[in-house]
């Protein structure tokens, strides 16, 4: 920065600052970004009058750009002498475009503040490594857990080869998930649900097992005015290809993608009858009559897929917890209950797997909602 020079502690509570506004925005195109994860930059100068944010930028839909190119063509000459604050560390290999590391040191940058740590090994220490080598003062992992948490997909992807899996349901106050033969049991209110289509922006696909589709006939679809053009892809979990064709979730396929895991053996012209109407098939592994889940999930990460949310019903969520794939559980839970015929969630607030810690409580509306993760 060009300003006069701060003490320690002021300089690092105005970087952990910048940084939280930095990782506000990087949300925006979460889920959008395809193999890469939503990245937020500011850049930020001093001088003399007070810090001014000069440029910010985003990860562009798609994965590119990414934000330290839009950021800096926004500050333009701006940038030179100012301060960069980056969620990950800038990226450092050659592909059609320069690495942002040197994009960062060319434009005069003179401080870069850096959350998360990249795991890609392509980058992993070297973006920082350019940035010191060229002179320019670098501090690292300044709000570097909240960084992490916002592109957990991604990082969960790049290290474990998978998407991250979150594990969300609706409780009743006494613990039920549905009743078997009522269709979709209303359990949450409208706000609830709500932030249910929030979620389902920022993943980058939803899945649910074929009961749940039988039973509800879900669309499993973003109904939030303004986001409607951001429903993630629907997966199904239906070995026998038992999908009808006249549920809403393939009438709306030509808007929303749609997968079916399906075993080889399923029926080909039920397949042959859903694929014309527009539905993706995935071929999968059985594993005692079920569908092989980590084999699917490294199927869905090789389709780019970095966060799954995994939304029922009860024999889906409970295979996902006794195979420990599920990285992150939410739980809503309902004023009202169902009773004794409703069906049981194989999860609630008070049997939470070890190895999970609460991340926050909330409350919407008359409903509660609580988020446990794993490291
Ligand atoms: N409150 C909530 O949050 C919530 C959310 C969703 C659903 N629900 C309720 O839950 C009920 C449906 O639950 P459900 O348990 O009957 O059905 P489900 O869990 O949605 O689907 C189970 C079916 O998925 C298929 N499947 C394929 N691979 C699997 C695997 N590895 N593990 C588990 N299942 C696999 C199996 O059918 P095939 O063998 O034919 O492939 C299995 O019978 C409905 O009443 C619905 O309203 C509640």
């Amino acid at each position: 920065m060009v300003g006069p020079p701060l003490d320690e502690a002021a300089q690092a509570a105005l970087d952990r600052r910048f940084m939280a506004a930095a990782i506000r925005l990087s949300r925006r195109n979460a889920g959008r970004t395809s193999t890469n994860p939503s990245v937020g930059t500011i850049i930020v100068r001093d001088d003399g009058a007070g810090p001014m944010i000069v440029g910010t930028g985003v990860t562009a839909v798609g994965g590119r750009p990414h934000a330290e190119t839009e950021a800096l063509a926004e500050a333009g000459d701006l940038a030179r002498g100012a301060t960069a604050y980056v969620t990950l560390e800038p990226c450092a290999h050659h592909g059609r475009t320069p690495p942002c590391a040197n994009a960062l040191v060319n434009a005069g940058v003179a401080r870069v503040v850096g959350a998360a740590s990249d795991p890609d090994p392509r980058v992993s220490g070297k973006g920082y490594a350019i940035l010191r080598a060229a002179g320019v003062e670098v501090v690292e992992k300044v709000l570097a857990t909240e960084a992490a948490e916002q592109m957990a997909g991604y990082l969960t992807r790049s290290l474990k080869k998978r998407p991250e899996v979150t594990l969300k349901l609706a409780l009743s106050s006494d613990g039920k998930i549905g009743r078997k033969g009522a269709g979709q049991v209303a359990i949450t209110g409208e706000i609830a649900r709500r932030d249910v289509y929030l979620m389902r922006a920022e993943a980058d696909a939803i899945l649910v097992g074929i009961g749940t589709v039988l039973e509800d006939d879900p669309a499993l679809t973003v109904r939030l005015p303004g986001l409607e053009n951001r429903s993630p892809a629907r997966i199904i979990l239906d070995r026998q290809i038992r999908l009808p064709e006249t549920s809403k979730l393939v009438s709306g396929v030509d808007r929303v993608p749609l997968y079916v895991a399906a075993c080889l053996e399923a029926d080909p012209h039920r397949r042959a009858a859903l694929e014309r109407a527009g539905v993706r098939f995935i071929g999968t592994e059985t594993y005692q009559s079920e569908v092989a889940l980590p084999e699917l999930l490294e199927d869905l990460a090789a389709l780019g897929m970095a966060s799954v949310l995994v939304e029922g019903g009860a024999k889906v969520a409970k295979a996902f917890l006794k195979e420990d794939l599920v990285d992150r559980i939410v739980l809503f839970q309902g004023p009202d209950a169902i009773g004794e015929d409703g069906i049981a969630s194989p999860i609630d607030a008070d049997h939470i797997p070890a190895g999970f810690r609460k991340l926050r409580d909330m409350r919407f509306g008359e409903d509660s909602y609580a988020e446990w993760v794993r490291p």
